[in-house]
């Protein structure tokens, strides 16, 4: 069976790109093998793991649970849109700054959770960060560097 094929127009990383392609496809694989956005990590591809999360208008999502047509009109950014070239996200500073990062694996989803959340909640505890980022896993770290980093960065922001 012909798996029917639309053309998308969407913005990745701020740059609007324009793509046909089939209508099964993840927005996950897109990112990775159309764009080349390798910092985007296919994990689990069951919406367990959390590596495959970017930004989606803004909200993070798990991009293996989302249809690349679903997408179509819409910004994604990835790990690689969060800074310009040679710089880094002020969350990843505090990810650096507080060790919440060892093999890289899952750390792109993390700091997508992270800025996600910074986005849309103010005054955040220790358990809230836990909670909002249960959804993404590291078999390295532990979660306690990653939960400082991203206070630290709640901390850092300008207040509204
Ligand atoms: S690859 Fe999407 S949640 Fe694991
Ligand atoms: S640093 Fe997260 S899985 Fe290794």
């Amino acid at each position: 069976m012909t798996v029917p094929r639309t053309t998308v127009t969407l913005t990745v990383d701020e740059e609007t790109v324009t793509d046909r392609i089939s209508d099964r496809t993840l927005l996950v694989h897109y990112l990775r093998e159309v764009r080349g956005r390798t910092g985007v990590k296919a994990g689990c591809d069951s919406a367990t793991c959390g590596a495959c999360t970017v930004l989606l208008d803004g909200t993070a999502v798990k991009s293996c649970t989302v249809l690349a047509v679903q997408a179509d009109g819409h910004a994604v950014t990835t790990v690689a849109g969060l800074a310009a070239p040679g710089e880094l996200h002020p969350v990843a500073v505090q990810f650096r700054r507080h060790h919440a990062a060892q093999c890289g694996f899952c750390t792109p989803g993390f700091l997508l959770a992270a800025v996600g959340l910074l986005a849309r909640t103010r005054d955040l505890t220790g358990a809230d960060v836990r909670r909002e980022l249960a959804g993404n896993l590291c078999r390295c770290t532990g979660y306690q560097g990653i939960v400082e980093a991203v206070l630290a960065a709640a901390a850092e922001r300008e207040p509204r």
